[in-house]
Formats: C-alpha cells, structure tokens, sequence
C-alpha cells in the first residue's frame, strides 16, 4: 500500500507527526507488505520558521517531493499546486492521496487525485464555521464533497457530514492533535527554554495569535491590535508570535500603530516552544483553529477573537469563548476568565475525552485506511 501525504502549511505538519508514528508502529507490528508513506510539501509554508523547524522538532520524516509552489493569489496559489501534484500522480499513481484539514494545498491534492481516480483521504473532514467567506471553508466543503474516506475529529463533525449526506464515508477517528499534545507536553518542557529566554513568568502571561485573513484584511487588524494592547496595559503582559502575513500587513496598513511594552511581538515559534509557552500562560487569545484546540488540551482557557469556531467542543466544554475582535468584549472575557482562575485551575478533560478521542486518532486514522482500501480491493 503506496500512500501520499500532501502537506505544506504549519498545522499540517503537526497532523502529519502522528500518522507517520501511526505508519511506523504498523509496518513493526505487522508482517507482510508495508505501507509506504511518501510526503509531498507543497511548499505554500516556505520560511524556515514556519516549516523546516517543524519537520526537525516533529521528527517528520524528510518529503521525498518539494514543489516549492510559495505564496499567490487564492487562485494562482492552488492553480501551481494542482497542476504540480497531478504532473507528480501521473508519473508515480499511488493507492491513495491523504490530505489534511482546510488549506489550499488541501483542496489543490484532493482535487487533482479525484480527477486522476485516486483514492482521496481527508483528515479532519466535517469541519464547518457556516461562513463561507473564509478561504477555508470552501476548501473544506469542496474537499469533503470529492473525498472517498472523511475522518472525522470530533462528534459535531460527524454531525455536520451526515447533514451533508456524507455519513457513509465518514469515519470517527479523534483528532490527531490531540495526539501531537500528548506525545508532546513533556518533551517540550524537557527541551524548550522559551518561558526563560522570553522572560515569561508561569501563569502570569497570555499568548496570542493573530493570522486569519478575516483579521488581517481590513479594519479588524487595527481592532484586534488595539484589544491586545489594552489587554496587555491593562495587567495581563502578552506574548504574540507574529505569523508573516500579519507583520507584513502591519508595516504596510499601519505604519505608526506601535505595540506597548507589555504586549511582546516577537517571530513565529517551532512547535515544542509554542507547546511550552502555551503550557505555561494563563490563557490565549487567537483566531487559529489549531492553538484554540492546543489550548484546550492544555486546559487553558481560550478567547477566540473570531465570530465563530467550528471547534464548538472546545466552547461546550468550557474552555473557550467567542468574542469577535470587539475590545471590549475581549477585555470581559479576560477579566472572566481571571476570575475563574483565581478559583481553581479549570479541569476540561471531560471535554477533551468527549470531543476529540482518546488521544489515538492517528492509529484509527492508519486502521481506517487500510480497511477503506481493502474493501475498495475487494469491490474491483
Ligand atoms: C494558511 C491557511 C490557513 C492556516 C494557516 C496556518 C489557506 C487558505 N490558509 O494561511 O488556513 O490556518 O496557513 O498558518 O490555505 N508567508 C510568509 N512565509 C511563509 C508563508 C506565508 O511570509 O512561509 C506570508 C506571505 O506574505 C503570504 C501570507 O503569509 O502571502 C499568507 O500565506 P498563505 O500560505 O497564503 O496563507 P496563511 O495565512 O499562512
């Protein structure tokens, strides 16, 4: 069994880890034919930063193709990626293409292997914000809509693709991050010397993170910069490893914004410091689909600085709220969530248990496949 696995923005790396974990442990524990696992990046995260120092932390192995597509327009972006991953499937036809959550070389592999008769995979399938103005929930429609496998992470999602009349090709596996925290936690306390080198105090910080084209692209870049500070003056010092689309679109939209002391801007973190100053702050603020789940199996209270979430698990749990970018309403919800931290560390693990698995969503995502294609087999 031959698979692909497409990659090429951070969070995909991190869902990446654990189904190769997942692979190795199968072809030791299993005889007879292995599977193989080639990976495709297709290069849409290209700064050393947001890319090499994953593969390395993450101990992916190295992708046997490199596209190098880089960054574009929507449509020029994927357009690169669909035409170099269909040159590729054609020269090397694999048993099944696995993607992965909700970015453009998600759709872009999807799209080019269904055209080719390629059994597609799609981890984190099902997920839904209903705001179909986000790039990402378009890629994440259209690519449930032409996968034959969906794996579901959390029970909303398998809801949604039922709804969707997608259930018959939907599977619940858990979500693979939640495997990446626990495989995780301890070696980033072991390795990472971020709190220190940051100066940061345990349980007296937040972090945040700021990248969505929603928050970026407009007037809500100045809202959400501004709520951040007033969060940070106001008593709550702030970490915020800044993805480049944000720097950038702060040089150019706001050239005299200027963050105060107490709000540290600072370049994107690898994984294991970001796991380990997450573990340590006090909360997060964000508007990524990844760090609000990160969060929450880290039991640290979140604020999600979006008008919605399709981590609803995460909000039912009580672990995170949604504030939107208004100021205010970022502030109360700090305050809020101080008060309920002044009394007890919050203990979310009933919510993790009943949203996102058992923390082995990568061995059921690798048994999943391997009963899609032998029953697939069979069928021919
Ligand atoms: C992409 C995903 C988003 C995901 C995010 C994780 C899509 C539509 N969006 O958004 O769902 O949450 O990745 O980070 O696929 N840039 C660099 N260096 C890089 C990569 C990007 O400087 O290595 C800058 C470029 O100015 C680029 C901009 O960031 O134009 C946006 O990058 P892009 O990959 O298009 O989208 P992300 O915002 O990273």
């Amino acid at each position: 069994m031959r698979l692909l696995n497409v990659v090429g923005a951070r969070p995909q790396f991190v869902k990446l880890a654990p189904v190769c974990r997942a692979i190795d442990a199968y072809n030791r524990e299993h005889s007879g034919a292995p599977i193989e696992n080639v990976i495709l990046h297709t290069g849409q995260h290209y700064d050393p930063g947001l890319s090499d120092v994953f593969f390395e932390e993450l101990e992916i192995p190295r992708p046997d193709v490199a596209l190098g597509v880089g960054s574009g327009s929507h449509g020029q972006q994927t357009g690169k990626m669909l035409q170099a991953i269909e040159e590729y499937l054609l020269k090397d036809p694999l048993d099944a293409v696995v993607v992965y959550g909700d970015t453009n070389s998600t759709i872009a592999a999807a799209l080019a292997a269904v055209k080719l008769h390629i059994p597609v995979v799609h981890v984190e399938a099902g997920l839904r914000s209903f705001n179909r103005r986000m790039p990402e929930e378009i890629n994440r429609i259209a690519t449930d809509h032409i996968s034959d496998l969906l794996l579901a992470p959390t029970p909303t999602a398998m809801n949604n693709l039922r709804d969707e009349q997608l259930g018959e090709r939907t599977r619940f596996t858990g979500d693979v991050m939640l495997d990446a925290i626990r495989f995780n936690r301890e070696i980033a306390r072991r390795r990472s010397q971020a709190t220190e080198r940051l100066g940061l105090e345990t349980k007296r910080y937040a972090v945040a993170t700021v990248h969505r084209a929603e928050n970026t692209d407009g007037p809500r870049l100045l809202q959400v910069m501004d709520a951040l500070a007033r969060v940070a003056t106001a008593g709550l010092p702030i970490v915020l490893p800044l993805h480049p689309r944000t720097s950038n679109k702060i040089r150019l939209e706001l050239p005299n914004w200027r963050a105060p002391e107490a709000l540290q801007i600072i370049e994107p973190l690898g994984y294991l410091d970001m796991l380990r100053i997450v573990d340590g702050a006090s909360m997060v603020l964000t508007d990524s689909g990844g760090l609000q789940k990160e969060a929450f199996f880290l039991g640290k209270p979140c604020i999600t600085m979006r008008d919605e979430t399709e981590w609803v698990e995460t909000v039912e749990g009580h672990g995170n709220v949604v504030t939107g970018v208004d100021c205010a309403a970022i502030s109360r919800a700090v305050e809020s969530w101080k008060q309920r931290i002044d009394a007890g560390t919050p203990d979310l693990s009933a919510g993790i248990k009943a949203g996102f698995g058992d923390g082995d969503a990568a061995t059921k995502t690798v048994a999943a496949i391997k009963d899609f294609l032998a029953s697939t087999a069979q069928a021919r």
